[in-house]
């Protein structure tokens, strides 16, 4: 076959059935852990005002490196969604609904990145953000229904890594002894860390290069620099999530790669994936971003799942199948009259995935159709069967004998064929 003038650009993906399927089941499931929990859907705008997300924090190479962005007709500068936190804040400040506000999305998300296997320039994920309240039982419901979420879909090898950024005044005094733990030993951290460490210390903690291991393994942890209030609140969460069973690692160096967070700071990681991508989500509070996009000075919590990411996890586990979409019935019809058009008709109305050939083929590839569909019966109109207003049924897939039955009897012997 001649290569196509184009082909899906670089971190894109074509997606298609069963992969089609098995998202929207996803979403599916997660959309209704979400509605029994209180949450609401939200659909933000794919992309914002570059404002918006470069409020996110110039250190995190989401925002310095990753964004798309461009200037649009109307000479705006946009930058499409990394993510959809930033948009949700920025959606509340401006409709400014009752709190507490607890929201869930899903869709698309676009960042700049170097593509491989688990790591696209479009995913998509599926989140929840609660905004409005500063009690650690929101994180503690947020964490439990991302929970709840992997067990329903059956993806047990997750681990859930918790750790504390405490408060935006907790944070300088652990910088600074960050700062010096790390120019203590300057010359073993590897170049770009050295780099890192004059913008964000707290980011040379995420650095999965070796050389940096030894000395991000001896780095002083936040847990230790918490305020009181901090402190009590991450104790409350640990609390919560063992009263509820939910099972957590404490991850006392655990940084995220966007800067907003504060508080409460989680991921998934997905045993079954490579160390490098393993993440399956991850959040955490992020008190002040709103005030940072010009709204109140309210609190705000949430997570985001990477779907693609989440699918990839349940295939190195062997489970999550698609749901089957094929047809349980095909229509055959050799008449040239609307007999396939009226019985397919008829069947899907009735709810039975229903499917038939086109352009007149005969009788014999129609039958070969019918085969490869994986459908269970056969409905066989010829010219015979539509003179008499009959239609033959031919289970496909056990040795029954073909029966002729009344047109007007068709979806009711249809469903009992299925059935049996
Ligand atoms: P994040 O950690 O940047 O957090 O992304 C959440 C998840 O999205 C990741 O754990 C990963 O599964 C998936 N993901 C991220 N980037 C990619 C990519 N390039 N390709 C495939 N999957 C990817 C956030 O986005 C925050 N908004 C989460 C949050 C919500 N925090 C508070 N509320």
């Amino acid at each position: 076959m001649a290569k196509p003038s184009f082909q899906a650009p670089p971190g894109t993906r074509d997606l298609l059935p069963p992969d089609t399927d098995r998202m929207r089941q996803l979403v599916t499931i997660f959309a209704s852990e979400a509605a029994s929990a209180g949450f609401g859907q939200v659909i933000p705008p794919m992309f914002e005002d570059i404002g918006v997300f470069t409020r996110l924090g110039e250190a995190s190479d989401v925002v310095s490196k990753e964004l798309y962005d461009f200037e649009d007709k109307g000479g705006r500068r946009i930058a499409l969604r990394p993510e959809q936190t930033a948009s949700v804040c920025r959606m509340y400040a401006e409709q400014r609904p009752l709190t507490p506000w607890k929201a869930w999305y899903a869709g698309p998300n676009f960042r700049y990145d170097k593509p491989q296997k688990g790591r696209y320039r479009q995913f998509d994920q599926v989140g929840a953000e609660v905004i409005g309240s500063n009690d650690p039982d929101v994180d503690i419901e947020l964490i439990a229904l991302a929970a709840r979420f992997f067990d329903r879909i059956g993806l047990q090898r997750v681990t859930l890594l918790l750790n504390s950024l405490g408060d935006k005044s907790d944070r300088p005094r652990y910088l600074d002894a960050l700062r010096a733990h790390f120019e203590a030993d300057l010359d073993a951290l590897s170049e770009q860390s050295r780099a890192t460490l004059q913008v964000n210390p707290l980011r040379v903690l995420d650095s999965k290069r070796p050389p940096d291991a030894e000395l991000i393994a001896s780095a002083p942890v936040i847990v230790d620099y918490l305020s009181d209030d901090a402190a009590a609140a991450f104790g409350r969460v640990q609390a919560g999530l063992d009263a509820l069973g939910v099972a957590y690692q404490l991850a006392p160096r655990l940084v995220r790669g966007l800067d907003y967070y504060t508080r409460t700071t989680f991921e998934f990681a997905a045993d079954g994936l490579d160390a490098a991508q393993n993440a399956v989500g991850g959040g955490g509070r992020y008190d002040g971003l709103i005030a940072d996009l010009g709204g109140p000075e309210d609190p705000g919590v949430g997570f985001a799942l990477g779907v693609d990411r989440t699918l990839l996890a349940c295939d190195a586990d062997d489970l999550f199948d698609a749901p089957d979409t094929s047809p349980e019935v095909w229509v055959v019809s050799t008449t040239d009259g609307f007999e396939a058009l009226e019985v397919s008709a008829e069947l899907r109305a009735a709810g039975v995935r229903t499917d038939r050939s086109f352009d007149g083929r005969s009788m014999k590839a129609q039958m070969k159709g019918a085969n490869r569909s994986g459908a269970a019966v056969a409905v066989i109109i010829g010219a015979d069967e539509a003179a008499a207003g009959m239609v033959s049924l031919r289970p496909l897939r056990t040795d029954d004998e073909q029966a002729l039955v009344q047109r007007t009897e068709l979806v009711a012997k249809v469903k009992e064929m299925l059935q049996s």
